[in-house]
């Protein structure tokens, strides 16, 4: 089987030749977004694309980003041209679950701003069903986490505080991830709006109805799913 980097950095160039100079591009997070962000700086420097403007969903992509040259701007109420982002779960429907990398708020702010949202990704992450196999990350406030926790269990979630190296892991916006697991998810509508309406959540890693399009690297090559 093709290496599976290999396959993902396939994958995220399709969606950087999507990329126009002058656009405006959310930069997403995570393994799979970083061979885009890499392209980007690449292109950049060799002139193939002039006039971008760069806005990050996380510090690291940022950081990264302002490294390769790719130039980045702080997020305001841009509109992006396109946003190109990994993910961890690809329901057929672009239906999606996004968030292992602990960046789901600042991609969900982001890319609901993006004309196009491009999804990035190797064939492990097309699922049947959403919830199939990854968690829900969900963002929560860290004041109060245990009744939250308490509230989040009473809508049948499983699932642990996310953890890394013995402590909690700490998103960018100073909060804890709750990776919720559910036995089955039938309507993944009604879940979200339920999750959100959680006091104590700030956002959840369902991100549906939002994708555009994927560029999904398989062995056999680079599927586009719309
Ligand atoms: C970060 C994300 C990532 O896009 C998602 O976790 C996929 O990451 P990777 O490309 O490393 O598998 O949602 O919050």
């Amino acid at each position: 089987m093709a290496d599976l980097e290999a396959l993902k950095k396939e994958a995220a160039l399709r969606a950087v030749a999507l990329v126009e100079s002058g656009m405006c591009v959310g930069l997403g997070t995570g393994s799979t977004a970083k061979y885009a962000i890499e392209e980007l700086g690449r292109k950049i420097s060799s002139g193939e694309l002039t006039g971008i403007i760069g806005v990050a969903t996380s510090n690291a992509s940022e950081q990264l980003a302002r490294e390769v040259g790719v130039p980045v701007e702080e997020f305001d109420c841009q509109q992006f041209d396109v946003a190109i982002d990994g993910a961890d779960e690809i329901a057929p429907n672009l239906d999606l679950i996004k968030g292992l990398g602990g960046a789901l708020t600042r991609e969900k702010l982001l890319e609901l701003r993006a004309h196009r949202l491009v999804i990035i990704a190797d064939h492990t992450k097309l699922v049947k069903r959403i919830g199939e196999k990854a968690p829900i990350p969900v963002e929560i406030v860290r004041f109060g986490v245990a009744s939250t926790l308490e509230r989040l269990r009473d809508l049948g979630a499983g699932g642990e505080l996310r953890s890394r190296g013995g402590e909690h892991f700490v998103t960018d916006n100073g909060n804890l991830i709750f990776d919720a697991r559910f036995a089955r998810i039938d309507d993944a509508s009604a879940l979200a709006r339920d999750l959100k309406l959680t006091a104590g959540v700030v956002e959840t890693g369902l991100f549906l109805g939002m994708a555009e399009r994927a560029f999904v690297a398989t062995p056999e090559g680079v599927r586009e799913l719309t």
